[in-house]
């Protein structure tokens, strides 16, 4: 299928040659062109460029797509999120308006050990209409690619359930998916006074058993306050590299907790969350190609502080955002309102917004050589907003959707 998209009023984060992830003051750089066209043959990017240059083109067999008044980006690239999961928690939400915290709750048996109950109790069918249903949700939102968790099975066999229903949205979704092994999310009341006994499962039994059908691209483990220490977090992906995983954690989010430096010592795509992070944390990251990931959607959800995304942009760091879909601490897969939150609640301009949210966060899942600019040769994860102004009106005009149509692998959705 090729695809001309013309008079494209401007056309955003253009790169002529490709970079893995930005930092810094280049995180406030977004290269585009007013008054554009792009090009798209046989699912990928093959050309875009000014109006102008725009020659001889044979019209035959080309859907074109007139954008006047619209603007076109790379699709969002979501590294972050749990959206296979059994049911909406929205009653335990209420407990959190009441007064409870994260911790409290989860210490009630609540919270993931309340997923990781009904879960036994759902289909792999049921699970993967459900999340079918989320994935088009974001995607029309945006969302073009995303990484997705398992985590509420927490044990052998509704792990490999999750993962499998992961497996088949890989293959059956427009969204390019990347897995994560979590079967480290939570310490399953069993195993509460001796987590240890628990890790030795995740070790022995369900890494083989993943590793064996090949079902995850990378593993996480939640690295927290409450949660798993850092000496069993060290456990798991000591095991996990073994098998050629590498990591992506759930870090420093309830505490300084150590969780983002065992991150960088075990070689981490990413550590996210990080809302307890100090000096030491970003002087351990600079340079360390572990990618600082924040979940803007958790922290307003749950009230937290702000990790500070801000000071690390600051500092030479880069920054990825992604959205931490999940029934308990975000119950919401929107990019747009990610990117809102990203200028509102961290000061991050639009341009620094839109380079967490698309490139940044295209490495934090591994993608970024496919995904998450607009180059030649990538593939083409395109949407077009609806007749909007500049780039400051996508975080500005908070709460609605601006996206009007989408583009996955070289395809109108
Ligand atoms: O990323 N922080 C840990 N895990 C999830 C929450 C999952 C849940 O509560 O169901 C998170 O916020
Ligand atoms: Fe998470």
């Amino acid at each position: 299928m090729k695809i001309l998209i013309s008079n494209i009023k401007e056309l955003f984060q253009v790169e002529e040659q490709p970079r893995d992830f930005v930092s810094g003051k280049a995180m406030n750089e977004v290269a585009s062109i007013k008054s554009a066209f792009l090009f798209i043959d046989d699912g990928v990017i093959k050309d875009y460029g000014l109006m102008n240059d725009l020659t001889g083109t044979n019209l035959k067999n080309i859907i074109s797509i007139d954008a006047t008044n619209r603007l076109v980006f790379p699709s969002f690239c979501d590294s972050h999120t749990h959206l296979v999961f059994p049911k909406t928690r929205e009653l335990e939400y209420v407990d959190k308006i009441n007064g409870l915290s994260y911790e409290e709750i989860a210490r009630r048996g609540g919270g993931i050990l309340n997923s990781a109950a009904d879960i036994k109790e759902t289909s792999e069918d049921k699970l993967f209409q459900d999340a079918m249903k989320r994935m088009e949700e974001i995607a029309a939102y945006g969302t073009g690619a995303v990484e997705i968790k398992s985590g509420y099975g927490l044990d052998t066999q509704q792990e490999l359930k999750m993962l499998r229903v992961i497996r088949r949205l890989k293959e059956e979704s427009p969204l390019t998916v990347k897995a994560s092994f979590l079967g480290a999310h939570a310490v399953p009341a069993k195993y509460k006074e001796d987590q240890s006994r628990y890790v030795d499962i995740v070790v022995k039994e369900m890494l083989p058993a993943v590793a064996k059908e090949q079902l995850a691209d990378y593993v996480d483990v939640f690295c927290d306050k409450g949660f798993f220490t850092v000496e069993s977090t060290g456990r798991i992906l000591e095991a996990a590299a073994k098998y050629g995983l590498q990591p992506k954690i759930h870090a420093n989010e309830l505490d300084y907790s150590g969780g983002i430096q065992a991150g960088i010592r075990y070689k981490a795509r990413s550590v996210d969350h990080l809302e307890y992070t100090g000096e030491e944390e970003m002087e351990a990251l600079k340079g360390s190609g572990t990618m600082p990931t924040v979940l803007p959607g958790a922290a307003f959800f749950l009230n937290l502080k702000y990790a500070p995304a801000r000071e690390m942009i600051d500092k030479g760091l880069p920054v990825a955002m992604a959205s931490d879909f999940n029934p308990g601490s975000s119950p919401s897969g929107n990019m747009q309102l990610i990117l809102s939150m990203a200028s509102i609640l961290y000061r991050l301009t639009p341009q620094e917004g839109l380079n967490a949210t698309t490139l940044n966060s295209a490495y934090a899942m591994g993608v970024q050589q496919k995904l998450g600019s607009i180059a030649r040769g990538k593939v083409a994860n395109v949407f077009v907003t609806k007749e909007i102004p500049n780039l400051e009106y996508m975080p500005y005009y908070y709460g609605s959707n601006k996206v009007d149509r989408i583009i996955l692998n070289g395809k109108i959705i």
